[in-house]
């Protein structure tokens, strides 16, 4: 196991009604908010109303903004910046999911900063200070609702890049599972592809001895493929919604990622996708992962076999190891179609003609690698993307 500091500031407030907390909580920290929300399902479900309600309560003063979209622009981040520094707001509310919560921690670092928000994404900057954010999370997924990360899409080129750094961890989240109730079958599968994903990049390690994170990855991992289709037959499911909110959260919390080197590289070659196509995350990084495992299997085939039997529980052939890791992958690629992910980027209308681009764009034209697990330049960027059409 390898040293590691673990701290997470974030106060998770779960379970039923808690939003109804959300004024007193906030009102901790501050008198006047900026509740920053995405394209309306909070109105829709009438949770807009409630939030409101319990900040009003609490003499919490409101000031809006509306229309954080998936793969959340930096646009709408700067007219965030500015609302946020005309009104001279110290606290932002994002209610929703990964993206208005990225949306929220991108302008809690932008206002402190005389720049341009944008080179905290590019690594020409790091914050220094940022505003306080809390959430509402209404979709596990992306596990912002906890995590110092957040993912943010500059229109001028496609490029979607992230943002890490400890000031961004909100200081407490509400985690209703009933919240998740209205989450259209596509979202539920795309979060719970998400939730694995955060998982496996952990997972895949060069480690050696982590045994305990290991399992806990391992037990994660089997709580979201028993729950997820539970969830999809019985969306008012409260107990699977509630298992799989808090495997999403912890998934992304940092926990299960300590003492060992993780990789990331899925991410990255994710965010590329997306960042072009503007499709879900989630459902970018099903057609990534497996391809990215067919391409890395044989540099560690026994930490594939591993995975195949320990969480697919597929039994070993000691004769042929190759054969056991490939069906842990196929059980994988089994698991996102069972639940209606797409597992190619065919699937989603990408063909290959701007995989060069994206190879690119994900090496820095060929300038640096990626992954922890396995070393990747653009050529094995490119083969991943090929693998995966
Ligand atoms: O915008 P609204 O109307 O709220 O609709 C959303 C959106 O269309 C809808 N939705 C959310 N909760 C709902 C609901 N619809 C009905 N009922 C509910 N309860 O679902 C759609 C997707 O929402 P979004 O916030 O985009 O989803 P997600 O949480 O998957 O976030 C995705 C973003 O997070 C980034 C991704 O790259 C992507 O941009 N990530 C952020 C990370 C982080 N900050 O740590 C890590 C992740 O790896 C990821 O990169
Ligand atoms: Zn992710």
């Amino acid at each position: 196991m390898e040293n590691f500091v673990f701290q997470n500031k974030t106060k998770i407030i779960f379970g039923r009604d808690t939003e109804g907390q959300i004024g007193e909580e906030t009102a901790k920290y501050a008198k006047k908010v900026l509740l920053h929300y995405g394209g309306g399902s909070i109105k829709k479900s009438g949770l807009y109303d409630r939030i409101t309600e319990s900040l009003k309560k609490a003499g919490v003063e409101i000031v809006e903004l509306a229309g954080a979209q998936p793969n959340p622009r930096l646009s709408l981040v700067k007219v965030g910046i500015e609302l946020c520094r005309k009104n001279g707001i110290t606290f932002i509310l994002a209610a929703g999911g990964g993206s208005a919560i990225d949306s929220a921690k991108a302008i809690a670092a932008g206002v402190p900063y005389s720049g341009d928000v944008w080179d905290f994404y590019t690594g020409k900057a790091a914050p220094e200070k940022a505003l306080d954010v809390a959430t509402v999370l209404t979709i596990p997924a992306a596990g912002s609702e906890s995590s110092p990360s957040s993912v943010i899409t500059n229109e001028n080129g496609g490029f979607k890049r992230g943002l890490t750094n400890d000031l961004l961890r909100p200081v407490f989240s509400i985690l209703n599972p009933e919240l998740t109730f209205t989450l259209p079958a596509y979202q539920t599968a795309c979060g719970a592809a998400d939730i694995m994903a955060h998982i496996m990049e952990r997972y895949f390690t060069t480690t050696k001895c982590a045994d305990f994170t290991d399992r806990l990855c391992e037990a994660t991992m089997k709580a979201v493929i028993h729950n997820v289709p539970i969830c999809l037959k019985e969306p008012k499911n409260y107990d699977a919604r509630a298992e799989v909110m808090w495997a999403g959260c912890v998934a992304h919390n940092d926990l299960l990622g300590t003492g060992r080197n993780q990789d990331w590289s899925s991410h990255g070659i994710e965010h590329e996708i997306s960042g072009i196509y503007d499709v879900a995350h989630g459902a970018g990084l099903a057609a990534v992962f497996p391809a990215w495992m067919k391409h890395v299997y044989k540099s560690n085939i026994n930490r594939f076999v591993q995975f195949a039997a320990r969480v697919w529980n597929v039994e070993i052939d000691f004769h042929n190891q190759e054969k056991t890791a490939l069906a842990g992958i196929a059980a994988l690629e089994n698991f996102f179609v069972s639940i209606g992910m797409p597992v190619r980027l065919n699937d989603m209308n990408i063909k290959d003609d701007r995989l060069e681009e994206m190879a690119d764009k994900c090496s820095g034209n060929g300038s640096h690698t990626i992954g922890g697990f396995v070393s990747l330049d653009r050529n094995a960027i490119l083969n991943i993307l090929k693998l995966a059409v």
